[in-house]
């Protein structure tokens, strides 16, 4: 089955064809709740188109939603037509199409609904609407050979610019939520001490670099939380992010090593903070499979402590490439294949839904 996937919540115009092995049983009908969840199955990306608006917001340190708006309207159809070119298909050759709808910016998400509608319309082909965190969590089917996929159940972490929770995912579509953040999302934190320390937006992959030359046990920042119970998976930020605040007035803006000692120091917190918290969930929901993905998991120094500290645990690790744990529409054309088959397409009236959450059992 091949799928044609949107995806326009924030500041990434992506289109991608994902080709799933197998066809959805049967018609596209709604109403198969009752049948068990499909296993697993591997994804093929045949193309990933992502367009950033990163030029765009720059010079503001965050997403200003109009531009974001007006930038994914101005690319849009340009994305679907090379995502379509570079898999050497058109629109007849799909059979269906997802788009993110929510959670989001409402303008930026309404842009990919519109045009979904409009393609699914025009091509008489089914669309689905997409959760942008179960497209990061299920963004995992797309490993290639030689890297294997878990199959559920799986500990899930998502650590992107708004979201950070941990997720076990019990089969797909069944997401038991363990611990969220309770006040900024791990993003949020990178981009906003990258602000501070002038860094350009976004500014998650800048502090990755300067960390590289840093040393990470420089400045002892705070861990947040971490004198809550075991039993407790939430996240804080925000602490780690005033202690940074509060060293900049006492030393100055750091330079050269000054400043890649802070940003190692920085990110050390963060995935010291990260990866506590989801060892403890994994170990006290009995999960032996550890997922990683969301922007964040694109860090360097991140993704070799989740392996470390999953060897250390008896844990398997599972990452995405870093094209597939930043935003793109791979994630969201292969989350329509399972959502396909369990509810059948959305109805064309669907709509951007900004605060839509995952649907929790
Ligand atoms: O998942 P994502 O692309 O968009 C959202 O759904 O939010 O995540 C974006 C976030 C931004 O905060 C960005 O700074 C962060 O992911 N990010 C990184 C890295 N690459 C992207 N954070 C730390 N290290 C990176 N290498
Ligand atoms: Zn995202």
């Amino acid at each position: 089955m091949r799928v044609l996937g949107l995806e326009t919540s924030c500041d990434e115009t992506a289109a991608a064809v994902v080709e799933v092995d197998g066809e959805v049983d049967g018609p596209l009908a709604p109403a198969r709740a009752a049948t068990a969840p499909p296993a697993a199955r591997r994804g093929r990306a045949l193309s990933d188109v992502v367009h950033t608006q990163a030029d765009v917001h720059a010079r503001f340190g965050g997403v200003v939603p109009e531009l974001a708006s007006r930038d994914h309207l101005q690319r849009i159809l340009p994305v679907v037509d090379e995502a379509l070119e570079r898999a050497g298909c058109r629109l007849a050759d799909i059979d269906g199409l997802s788009v993110t709808s929510g959670p989001g910016l409402v303008g930026a998400l309404l842009v990919g609904v519109q045009v979904a509608r409009a393609l699914a319309l025009g091509a008489r082909k089914p669309v689905v609407g997409v959760n942008h965190i179960e497209g990061h969590l299920l963004a995992v089917l797309l490993a290639q050979p030689p890297d294997e996929v878990p199959s559920p159940p799986w500990l899930g972490l998502v650590v992107s610019g708004g979201h950070t929770s941990l997720y076990a995912v019990r089969a797909l579509g069944d997401y038991r939520a363990l611990g969220h953040t309770l006040d900024d999302a791990a993003g949020e934190a990178f981009d906003k001490v990258a602000r501070l320390l002038g860094l350009p937006y976004p500014g998650g992959a800048h502090i990755d670099r300067l960390a590289g030359g840093g040393d990470p046990a420089a400045i002892a920042f705070p861990r947040g939380l971490s004198k809550r119970r075991r039993d407790q998976f939430d996240f804080s930020f925000s602490g780690l992010k005033t202690a940074v605040l509060q060293h900049l007035r006492e030393r100055g803006l750091p330079k050269g090593q000054a400043l890649a000692d802070l940003c190692a120091s920085f990110q050390e917190a963060v995935c010291d903070a990260l990866t506590l918290r989801a060892v403890r969930a994994a170990r006290a929901g009995g999960l032996t499979q550890l997922v990683l993905c969301g922007g964040v998991a694109a860090n360097s120094s991140l993704r070799e402590r989740v392996l470390d500290v999953c060897i250390q645990d008896g844990l398997q690790a599972f990452i995405p490439n870093r094209a597939m744990c930043t935003d793109n529409a791979a994630m969201i054309g292969a989350t329509a294949w399972y959502r396909l088959r369990t509810d059948g397409p959305t109805p064309l009236d669907i709509g951007a839904c900004p605060n839509l959450r995952l649907p929790l059992v």
